[in-house]
């Protein structure tokens, strides 16, 4: 796959070196330019609350090692997720949206995560796109820093970072509220 920067840089170039040329093929690529020259940067939070108790869990475990139940960092055990987002910390405030796909347990020597999710906006000025984040998650550390990878809809070409800070976590069910702080660089 080609990757999106130097191909757009590849634009850029084309387009100057020929601007003088105001043929209607080049009319594509100058919008191409235009975009360019238009990058966003949007900065969101979000509250992700992970149910793993109760009668309707938000997450479901899929699989896990022969040795999960032993190790004391749950190595090997892995649950997909659909995640409710929310505005602020409590259930009841506006849902924003949903975060869907997994995490695992990827470290022997810590509670570390391995988080493949997309974040899905369902309201709000967002409604319909989505933003990947693809990361590590060291879940008892203060601040977890995730890439975002991409993006959909008005977050197409998206590169940036995710912040995760755990707001609420109840020890007993093991439920948690985590704050995402997600930064984002897109057209
Ligand atoms: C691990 O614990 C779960 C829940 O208590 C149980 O269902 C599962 O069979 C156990 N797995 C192994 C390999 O012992
Ligand atoms: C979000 O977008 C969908 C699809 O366009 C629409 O059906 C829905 O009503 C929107 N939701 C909100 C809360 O704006
Ligand atoms: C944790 O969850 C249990 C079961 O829902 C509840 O009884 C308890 O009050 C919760 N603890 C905290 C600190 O919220």
């Amino acid at each position: 796959m080609v990757k999106p920067l130097p191909l757009l840089l590849l634009l850029l170039t084309i387009n100057t070196t020929t601007s003088s040329s105001s043929s209607s093929s080049s009319s594509s690529s100058s919008e191409k330019l235009k975009r360019v020259k238009n990058k966003k940067l949007t900065h969101f939070t979000e509250y992700w609350h992970d149910i793993v108790s109760g009668p309707n869990p938000s997450g479901a475990m899929v699989a896990q090692a022969p040795t999960t139940n032993t190790s004391t960092t749950s190595f090997g055990l892995v649950r997909i997720i659909d995640n409710p987002l929310t505005k602020g910390p409590t259930m009841s405030s506006d849902l924003l949206g949903r975060a869907q796909g997994f995490y695992a347990f990827t470290s022997l020597e810590s509670v570390g995560l391995f988080m493949a999710m997309n974040f899905i906006f369902t309201s709000g000025k967002y409604n319909g796109s989505t933003v990947t984040i693809l990361g590590r998650d060291e879940i008892f550390t203060d601040v977890r820093e995730m890439p975002v990878i991409g993006g959909s809809g008005l977050f197409r070409w998206a590169q940036g970072y995710a912040q995760a800070r755990t707001s609420i976590v109840n020890m007993t069910t093991h439920d948690a509220v985590v704050k995402y702080d997600v930064h984002v660089m897109h057209y």
